[in-house]
């Protein structure tokens, strides 16, 4: 937990220094953004003007005389972001014509589901065809967004134009009985990409099939949708402060295994010797992760993220790699396998013997047939000088197959079985009418490091004190509510049976964040209606023990509108759980670094105001509250 708290603290440091914004490697010939529904053209975060559709040459064209409507969405759920503030709504088909130049591009399509007057959010599915190419079908953007928390997102596609060709996106709503489903879309950007950047050129060796003996070209008539792109062992890049491409990095904390190291050097020189500048922003390379310094756990582990995706679909996955920590210079230094859904990708990975020297950049890509419901890379080292393993940046795409189809059915909001329950308790026959919702993998690791961030300040401060909370665990141990020395209204006591219920039995699905204190669940609590972070620590850390007591004392009696509220905990049968509120929208560095799209952005202002907010909220913590902060350290844990 300090870990996370100490790598929050980088990164914010990492972030305040490069500010500085460079001249992009790449120029797109195309760069379009189009704002669906939208009056007049908008000066957007990214600092890009969004065209109005009405207004531009792009359309919308409409066979029917059913026409398309503008709609201006609810912003109650804080979404006064361009293009997210409008749509262009139909029940009919409808569609955009880009003149743009041959060549591959990026398509990016920005949702905001909402409810657009009388068309009902749960109401939208529809297909979006470009030319041959199915990109999403029978689509249902409310489906996807409540999967993944979130009230609004994009989806990145690359498609080839051929020469004398245009653009053409074709909205087409599903059929249904009742004739209210309708198509809808908010913000359309288009930019030309490099021919090299994800395409295998003409006269390369082509990318290899994993677990096959033979090549997979990625060639131009396949469209490829991104999945992931993630800056490993760093923080979220903005497209603004990518390449040129506006490509969005993400950070990989929801993907990665346990105890993994975070190294970075903000001074490396990045060499771009050996791949383009524009393949990925110096910061990809100059954060990474690795296993760290114990040559015996290393040794018994593997270094792994596992990414969620659509089955039978055939996907590339490319590796970045760079080699920045000082002592790894010559080849043999460092190397290690990496495995692509246990399958070996690279018998022996040896960066510096790819790149000749430290510092400089370097991708590897594999394409995989997935049969799994996900994508997993586990890197083992091999002897060497340094026992260890590197890895910068993971890049995943969809490729589409042979009908030129990339939909895949929604992500389904299913009703959990009911949780086992053993007896009468009140609390088991409550959770039987529960009906559960079960999404996909969320997003709330944010409060885990606001959290992490005050109590690590706290339980830094002072190491010294009674063993008055061992005391305090054992009394409680198994003991029904009435014994809690917390009050009620203040800080409930949830039954294990209740906590069981709202992650179907910590079910793998619900996991939103996990690291060396334990797991993070999205849980779903009063007839799913109350979505809550459910924190698990693990029962073998006394460190656990020491976190879990002095996160329920503190912020069980500390309030702020702004602070993560603690709403209960679980201390049964030797669990230790904390149940928080759950940040729908992301986390709080998603929402500093983040972009300007994937998370709602906060302006220089309001950054200040966090700042000033933070501020004084530390100051309240060491000074007026004293007796409350001090009377938790001087409780702390002598306990190791
Ligand atoms: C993209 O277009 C906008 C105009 O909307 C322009 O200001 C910007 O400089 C262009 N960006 C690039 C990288 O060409
Ligand atoms: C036009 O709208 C009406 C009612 O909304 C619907 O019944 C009809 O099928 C639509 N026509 C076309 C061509 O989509
Ligand atoms: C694919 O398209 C690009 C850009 O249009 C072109 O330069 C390249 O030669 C094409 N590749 C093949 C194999 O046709
Ligand atoms: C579209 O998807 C929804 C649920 O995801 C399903 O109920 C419906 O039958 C599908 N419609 C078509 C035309 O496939
Ligand atoms: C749906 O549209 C079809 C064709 O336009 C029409 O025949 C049918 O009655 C409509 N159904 C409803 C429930 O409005
Ligand atoms: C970072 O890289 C620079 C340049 O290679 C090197 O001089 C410095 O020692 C490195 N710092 C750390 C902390 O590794
Ligand atoms: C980058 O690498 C090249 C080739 O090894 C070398 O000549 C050049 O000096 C390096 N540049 C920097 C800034 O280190
Ligand atoms: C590392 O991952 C590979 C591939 O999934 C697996 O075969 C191997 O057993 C793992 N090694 C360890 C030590 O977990």
């Amino acid at each position: 937990m300090e870990k996370y708290s100490v790598i929050f603290l980088i990164t914010i440091l990492q972030a305040t220094i490069f500010v500085a914004s460079e001249q992009p490697a790449y120029v797109p010939t195309d760069n379009i953004t189009l704002n669906c529904g939208a009056p007049t053209d908008l000066l957007a975060n990214d600092g890009r003007y969004w065209a109005a559709d009405k207004t531009s040459n792009f359309g919308p064209f409409e066979s029917s005389h059913n026409k398309s409507q503008a709609y201006e969405a609810d912003t109650q759920d804080g979404s006064e972001t361009v293009p997210f503030m409008t749509a262009r709504v139909s029940r009919s088909e409808f569609k955009y014509t880009f003149p743009v130049t041959s060549g591959q591009k990026f398509v990016r399509l920005y949702f905001h589901p909402a409810s657009y007057e009388e068309n009902d959010r749960s109401k939208a599915f529809f297909s979006v065809k470009a030319g041959s190419v199915t990109l999403l079908k029978n689509f249902s953007a409310s489906l996807v967004a409540d999967s993944k928390g979130r009230n609004w997102f994009f989806r990145e596609f690359c498609l080839n134009v051929e020469d004398n060709e245009v653009l053409d996106l074709v909205f087409t709503p599903s059929r249904s009985a009742s004739n209210d489903t309708y198509a809808f879309i908010n913000g359309i950007e288009i930019v030309s990409m490099p021919t090299k950047l994800y395409y295998t050129p003409p006269d390369s060796t082509y990318v290899p099939f994993v677990g096959q003996n033979y090549p997979f070209p990625v060639e131009n008539d396949t469209a490829l949708e991104m999945a992931y792109r993630l800056n490993v062992g760093g923080q979220s890049i903005s497209p603004n402060d990518d390449t040129g491409l506006f490509m969005l990095w993400s950070d990989d904390y929801l993907y990665m295994s346990e105890n993994s190291y975070f190294t970075m050097n903000n001074s490396v020189p990045i060499n771009y010797t050996m791949i383009p500048r524009y393949t990925a922003p110096e910061m990809v390379y100059r954060t990474a992760r690795t296993m760290g310094p114990s040559l015996a756990y290393n040794e018994k582990h593997n270094l792994s993220w596992r990414l969620p995706v659509g089955s039978r679909f055939s996907y590339m996955v490319r590796l970045h790699f760079c080699e920045q920590q000082d002592p790894v210079n010559s080849p043999g230094d460092r190397k290690f396998k990496v495995f692509i859904n246990s399958q070996t990708a690279e018998q022996i990975a040896d960066v510096i013997m790819w790149t000749v020297q430290g510092r400089v950049p370097i991708f590897k890509d594999y394409v995989v047939l997935v049969s799994k419901e996900y994508i997993t890379i586990d890197l083992h080292p091999i002897s060497a000088k340094y026992y260890d393993v590197i890895l910068n940046g993971i890049e995943v795409f969809k490729l589409s197959n042979s009908d030129g189809n990339l939909g895949e059915p929604n992500p389904e909001l299913q009703v959990a079985p009911p949780p086992p329950s053993d007896s009468s308790n009140s609390a088991g026959e409550k959770s039987k009418k529960r009906s559960l919702l079960i999404a996909g993998v969320g997003c709330a690791a944010g409060l885990i490091a606001i959290i992490s961030l005050l109590v690590c300040m706290v339980v830094q401060r002072q190491r010294k004190g009674t063993s008055w909370l061992c005391w305090w665990v054992k009394q409680n141990e198994g003991k029904s509510r009435r014994t809690s020395p917390l009050p009620d209204e203040l800080c409930r006591h949830f039954s294990l049976d209740e906590i069981k219920a709202a992650t179907n039995n910590f079910h793998d699905d619900l996991v939103v964040g996990k690291g060396g204190f334990g797991k993070v669940y999205k849980g779903f609590m009063d007839d799913g209606e109350k979505i809550v972070a459910i924190k698990r620590l693990n029962r073998e850390s006394s460190q656990g023990i020491r976190e879990f007591l002095t996160e329920i004392e503190m912020l069980s009696q500390l309030r702020h509108v702004h602070l993560v509220s603690l709403i209960g905990y679980c201390n049964e049968k030797r669990e230790m759980i904390l149940v928080y509120d759950f940040m729908r929208n992301g986390t709080l560095s998603d929402h500093l670094y983040g972009t300007s799209f994937a998370y709602d952005p906060l302006t220089w202002k309001q950054r200040l105001e966090i700042c000033k907010g933070a501020a004084t909220g530390l100051n309240y913590l060491h000074t007026e509250v004293r007796h409350t902060v001090s009377t938790v350290m001087s409780r702390q844990a002598t306990f190791s």
